[in-house]
Parts: structure tokens; C-alpha cells; sequence
């Protein structure tokens, strides 16, 4: 959805920019542009398309300059084209701007720009800025001053950075769009995300919305809204290099599905103990007031929503889960006594970030379950519990839903707790086998024939996965990645509801995954038999002690027999290889599928 990235140093910035916007290039990938100041005025050099076209064009172009700013574009305003890419300039060229997020009232500033004489040379929000900031400088505001005249003007979202020839700085601000900076020992960054500059500096600030910063070389300033200096702290990221780069593996989404029993360990590091939860944020009683549980969310964070809403319905609480755009559209009763965790992986969905602003106005308490410490969500939330599951950049979300689901199987038992007055039924030996989780999915990645299977069924026509429950959240977690990734058609469904309406698409060559989470197994082989009478080959996704369905199915995909309640997470990981491998068998970019961001900061 945008992402955008600076640098003031004392050396060439704009190999590091490049490179910034290589790891940025998970928020967009339709353009790419920088631009930087060499004394001579500033040099701009942007593309169509993704990175690698802006990196050859910049190849012997001897575009230089210690101090620049660039972007990654996720397409709002215009299509993607070279015109349309960032970064954007006045009439003059003196000023430069990239831009995450959307200025709504662009349509009304254009039109009063333009009746003032300026030309626009792009079809996007973005450009009123640089025009604003021109009008400024001449009528003798300095640099600063016009940057904020022209913000104190924009309505809507935005994270924004500016150049202008006469500065040797970067002027940067944030409203609903996220910004970070990273402090350096011979350069200064800012970025929409840490992975961006995480091989320069692990140093941050984060922004509040109406703050704005001035970088150099070897400091940086910040302003709140009203204009008065304010001081941020400066953290320490404890995310590695290495973790935000793919390593070995050809993608990204690759290396993350095989990092999962690594960010499992994270997740529920110091979290178990015994037959007890411990989470510091959360001691016994915390959410003594608490008599339901609302889950907003979008995607992939939707499906682990449900999951935890089939397990929070075991355990007496009231649970129910949203898609956080319809919450947000129509939001339902929300009684002081609900809780509204939005569970969001970035932190800055713009859908989650509505609907869990909608809750709070309801007079809701809201809690981010989120893996980005200093997201959005997580600052403007009463509580904030993390993941842990550590910088993932392949859009299509693997590690961060087992880490969401293993992080509400904690938060679960504390409700439950506090709510019920007592642990919930068979507690001890979930959590033991919460405990066993990453080495269950390392068996799963050592021993998985998904490849196998995914080299059958890739290029049949439709692809089905059902299941009840938890392996329900499953199903239709998995027909998303299949989709997203594959661009094959794919649908999940409750596996009593096939019989209601999708058995009639059912031939030869749809294939239908069932998943089994070790719960009503009679009753999904019966499911499977109904997908055999009419032709449907069937794989079957379930623990190795699931017999019935193992003899069912016409063949299986197998994962370690464990608590029934993460069965699931386990058939998902399989599912996760299917469609990679799948994808990979059809030739597809599975690290960046078309038309499609990680982050998706607009509504
Ligand atoms: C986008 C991504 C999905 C992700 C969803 C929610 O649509 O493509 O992979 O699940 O946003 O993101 P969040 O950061 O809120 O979990």
C-alpha cells in the first residue's frame, strides 16, 4: 500500500534507497522512484513497474546525492505508470514528494492550484503537495514553514516525505499512515516500515499522527501538531538483518512458512507455564469485566479471528469475529463490556484501524493483537499483545497466522479464566500441546509430499477445501493463499454446507481438500463420500491416527496426532506448501501477486 522511504547522510544515498524500497517493495510493487539532491539541483529517476526496473534505469545514470527520498507504489489515484510514480515535483522542480496514504481533498486543491496557474503532470492526490509547498516558498516561507502551510491543508491519510533543493534535510509527517525513523551512526532513515533500513540502523522512532520531522546527516528534530518540540524515545528493534532478507530460499513466502516453528518458539516464549498461561501484559483479572469478545479483522487475520472464535465458543466465551470493514460500515451493538481485539499482523490495516476506532467510540475496550510493536494499532489501542512472529515480508500471510492463532490460544485461557472463574476444560493438555507446536510443524516441513500434490492438482479447474470448526477457519485460510497465489480459482467451505449449494460444482476436476482437526471425523468422510459419488478426487488433510478419513480420501496429507485444537494449525501448514508449490508450478510471482499489497492502509 505505499511504502516510502529517506535517507540524509554524508554519502551516496541512493544505492541504499534502492535498497530500502527492495524491502519495502511488499507494500507495492506498480512503480518505483527516487529522488535526490547532489548540490545541482535535484535528481529525480522513477519507473513503471517493480524495483528491478527502477535499479536497471539507474544503472550509469550517475544519479548521486548524499540526502533522497523514495517509493514503492500500491496504484489509488491513476494507473501505474512512469507519470504516476513518485516522487513528485512543483512546477519548478525545486521540490520533491512521495506520499503513503490518500489526500482526500485532492479533487477541490487541484482545482484551485491549477486556477492559480500550476500544471499538473500526473493523475494522482499525491502531486498537490509539492504544489502547495511551491506556493509557499514563494511567497517567502522557508522550507519547514511551507512544508507545514501545505500539510495544515490536506485532508484524508498520509505519511509523507519531502526534499527541497535549498535543504539539506528531509521533512517528513504522518496522519493515519505509518513512519518510522531510524537513527543512525553516519546516516539518518525514515521508512513506512523498520525492514526498509533494518540493514543500516535497529535504532527507531516512532511517530505520532501531526508530528513532523526534520532529518540530517547527524540529527533529527521533531514537532507535534501545534508546532512545539516534542521528544520521542528512541527503541531498540530486536528484529535481525537477516530475518527481513530470503536467505536460501527462492521466496519469501517460502522461507516464512519454514521459519514457523522458530517464530512459534517466540510466540509462546515465557508465555506457558505448566498448566497456566502467563502473559506480563495480562496478570490473572485483567479481563475480570470482560462478557464478550468481539474479533475485527481482514484476511488472513479474519481466518485466525475464527479459529479462535471456535475455540473461545469451547470454552464458554462469547466470541464473535467481523470482517473489519463491515464493522466498521455498520457497526453491531457494542456493550461497554466487549472486548474488541483487532488482529491485525502490520498493525495499520485502515479497515481494522476503523472498525477499532468505531468500537472505542462505542465505549468498547480495545486490545491490538498485532506483530508490529509501535504499529498504529498497537499505540492506539488500550492494550497491545504481540506475536512475536518477526518481520514478514511475502504478501501472502503464512508465519504470522499460526503465530496469531498460538497467541489467542493464550489470551483464550486468560479470558477464560477471568471470565468463567476457572481454566478451561482440557487446558493442561492443550497447553503441553502448545508447548510441542514448533516441533509438530518442523515434522510437518521435514516429512510434508505437499510438492506431490500440489504438482497433481495445480492446473485443475476449481479447488475446494472444507472443514468444521477450527479446520472450517482453515479452509478457507488455505482456498485465500491458494488464490491469492495461484490465481486458480479456489473456495473454502463449511464441510456440512457443501451439500447446501457448492457439491454442484463439484466434477473430476475439482479437487476438494478436506481437513480433519481429530472433531466429527465420521461426519467429514461422510462429506468426502458425497465428493467421490460425483467424481470429485479428494485429498485429505488430517492427523495420522485419523483413519476413517485416511481410507476415505483417494490420498492424504498427513500431520503429528495432537490436542484437537491445533490440529489445524498444523493442516494449514501443509496447505501453505500446497499452494506455494502450486503457485510455483504455474510460474506465478508468489512473492508479489498481481494486483495485491501487504499493507493496505486504505479503506
Ligand atoms: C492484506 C494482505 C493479507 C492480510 C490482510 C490483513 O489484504 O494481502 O495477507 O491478511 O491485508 O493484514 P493485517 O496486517 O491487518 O493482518
Amino acid at each position: 500500500m505505499c511504502g516510502i522511504t529517506a535517507r540524509v547522510g554524508t554519502e551516496d544515498a541512493s544505492e541504499s534507497l534502492v535498497c530500502s524500497l527492495e524491502n519495502l517493495e511488499y507494500r507495492g510493487y506498480d512503480s518505483a522512484g527516487i529522488a535526490v539532491k547532489n548540490g545541482t539541483g535535484l535528481k529525480i529517476q522513477k519507473r513503471e513497474g517493480e524495483v528491478s526496473e527502477l535499479k536497471a534505469a539507474m544503472a550509469g545514470s550517475g544519479i548521486v546525492g548524499d540526502v533522497g527520498i523514495g517509493h514503492t507504489r500500491w496504484s489509488t489515484h491513476g494507473p501505474p505508470t512512469n507519470e504516476n510514480a513518485h516522487p513528485h515535483v512543483d512546477c519548478s522542480g525545486r521540490v520533491a514528494v512521495v506520499h503513503n496514504g490518500i489526500v482526500e481533498n485532492h479533487a477541490e486543491l487541484r482545482r484551485d492550484l491549477e486556477a492559480r496557474g500550476h500544471t499538473f503532470r500526473s493523475d494522482t492526490d499525491t502531486e498537490v503537495v509539492p504544489h502547495l509547498v511551491e506556493e509557499r516558498l514563494d511567497a517567502g516561507d522557508d522550507s519547514e514553514t511551507a512544508f507545514r502551510a501545505a500539510i495544515d491543508e490536506l485532508e484524508g491519510s498520509y505519511a509523507l516525505a519531502m526534499l527541497h533543493e535549498d535543504a539539506d534535510t528531509v521533512f517528513a509527517t504522518r496522519t493515519g499512515s505509518p513512519l518510522v525513523l531510524g537513527i543512525g551512526e553516519d546516516a539518518n532513515y525514515l521508512a513506512s516500515d523498520v525492514p526498509a533500513f533494518l540493514e543500516f540502523t535497529s535504532r527507531v522512532v516512532y511517530l505520532e499522527d501531526g508530528d513532523v520531522a526534520v532529518l540530517s546527516a547527524d540529527d533529527y528534530r521533531i514537532t507535534d501538531a501545534d508546532g512545539f518540540e516534542v521528544s520521542r524515545p528512541v527503541e531498540a528493534v530486536d528484529w535481525a538483518a537477516e530475518d527481513a532478507g530470503k536467505g536460501e530460499y527462492d521466496h519469501y513466502m517460502l522461507k516464512e512458512i519454514h521459519e514457523q516453528p522458530t517464530s512459534l518458539r517466540q510466540t509462546i516464549q515465557g508465555r506457558l507455564d505448566g498448566d497456566d498461561v502467563v502473559l506480563s501484559e495480562f496478570p490473572a483479572g485483567s479481563f475480570s469485566e470482560v462478557s464478550r469478545v468481539h474479533f475485527v479483522a481482514c484476511g488472513t487475520s479474519y481466518h485466525a479471528g475464527l479459529y479462535g472464535e471456535s475455540l473461545f465458543a469451547d470454552w464458554d466465551v462469547d466470541a464473535q469475529t467481523f470482517l473489519a470493514s463491515e464493522y466498521a460500515a455498520h457497526p453491531p451493538a457494542v456493550p461497554e463490556d466487549t472486548l474488541v481485539v483487532g488482529i491485525t499482523q502490520s498493525g495499520e490495516t485502515a479497515d481494522t484501524l476503523a472498525a477499532l476506532e468505531a468500537a472505542a467510540d462505542a465505549g468498547a475496550r480495545t486490545l491490538a493483537l498485532t506483530n508490529v510493536v509501535g504499529s498504529t494499532a498497537a499505540r492506539e489501542c488500550d492494550d497491545a499483545l504481540f506475536i512475536r512472529a518477526g518481520p514478514e515480508i511475502g504478501v501472502a500471510a503464512t508465519k504470522t497466522f499460526s503465530s496469531q492463532v498460538a497467541t489467542l490460544v493464550c489470551l483464550g485461557e486468560r479470558i477464560a479464566r477471568d471470565v468463567t472463574g476457572s481454566p478451561t476444560p482440557d487446558h493442561a493438555a492443550r497447553l503441553d500441546a502448545l508447548a510441542d507446536l514448533p516441533e509438530h510443524v518442523e515434522a510437518v516441513l521435514e516429512s510434508s509430499t505437499a510438492a506431490d500434490v500440489a504438482a497433481r492438482h495445480a492446473h485443475e479447474s476449481g479447488h475446494f477445501f472444507i472443514g468444521r470448526g477450527s479446520a472450517y477457519a482453515v479452509a478457507l485460510e488455505a482456498a485465500l493463499k491458494f488464490k491469492e497465489i495461484t490465481y486458480e480459482h479456489a473456495e473454502g467451505f463449511a464441510a456440512g454446507e457443501l451439500k447446501h449449494g457448492p457439491l454442484a460444482l463439484v466434477t473430476a476436476d475439482t479437487p476438494v481438500f478436506a481437513i480433519c482437526n481429530g472433531n466429527n471425523e465420521a461426519k467429514l468422510a461422510s462429506n468426502v463420500r458425497e465428493v467421490q459419488t460425483r467424481g470429485g478426487p479428494v485429498v485429505g488433510v488430517c492427523p495420522r491416527t485419523s483413519d476413517a478419513l485416511a481410507d476415505a480420501a483417494d490420498e492424504v496429507l498427513t500431520v503429528p496426532a495432537t490436542h484437537p485444537d491445533l490440529v489445524a494449525i498444523l493442516a494449514n501448514v501443509q496447505l501453505q506448501l500446497v499452494a506455494y508449490h502450486a503457485a510455483n508450478d504455474l510460474g506465478r510471482p508468489i512473492d508479489k501477486p498481481r494486483n495485491l499489497a501487504k499493507s493496505v492502509t486504505v479503506e
